[in-house]
């Protein structure tokens, strides 16, 4: 088990205004700005529960490899690995790319269900998808 803090990209609760100079050849990069948005019927968005199964999964492998920064996304030891069950709820944010904040359901490999907020980072244009958060819920919330 590891001891891990939060780096956690402070890309929630900011507006991000991005100038973009390009030159003529480049792949224009989409930009729209807007605040944070909930998403509506989570439990049945499949696209949504797949994106909840990926952070499980990512947190999981990191946990596992324990370099660079990759362990640097929970700030509370937990036990290791865990189970995804389901996106519980999920906002997101538009900011150069998709923000998306996904409280997560795990089951540990004791068996009891835990909660989980997470950040997941996406730029379509890029295929880059990355995992900025994942920390336990103080206090379950069901
Ligand atoms: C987690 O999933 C694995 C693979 O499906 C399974 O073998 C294991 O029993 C599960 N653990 C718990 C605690 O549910």
């Amino acid at each position: 088990m590891s001891k891990v803090s939060l780096i956690r990209l402070s890309l929630s609760g900011f507006l991000v205004i991005a100038v973009l100079t390009q030159s003529a050849n480049a792949i224009r990069t989409p930009v729209v700005l807007g605040g944070k948005s909930d998403i509506p019927n989570v439990q049945t968005n499949i696209e949504i529960q797949e994106l909840g199964r990926y952070c499980v999964e990512q947190f999981n492998l990191m946990e596992e490899s324990e370099q660079g920064n990759a362990a640097s996304i929970a700030n509370t030891a937990v036990l290791n690995p865990l189970n995804f069950s389901r996106v519980v709820s999920a906002q997101k944010q538009v900011v150069a790319g998709l923000e998306y904040d996904l409280r997560i359901e795990v089951t540990q490999p004791d068996g009891t269900s835990r909660m989980f907020d997470s950040i997941v980072f996406i730029q379509p244009w890029l295929h880059s998808k990355k995992l900025l958060g994942f920390t336990p819920v103080a206090s379950p919330v069901y």
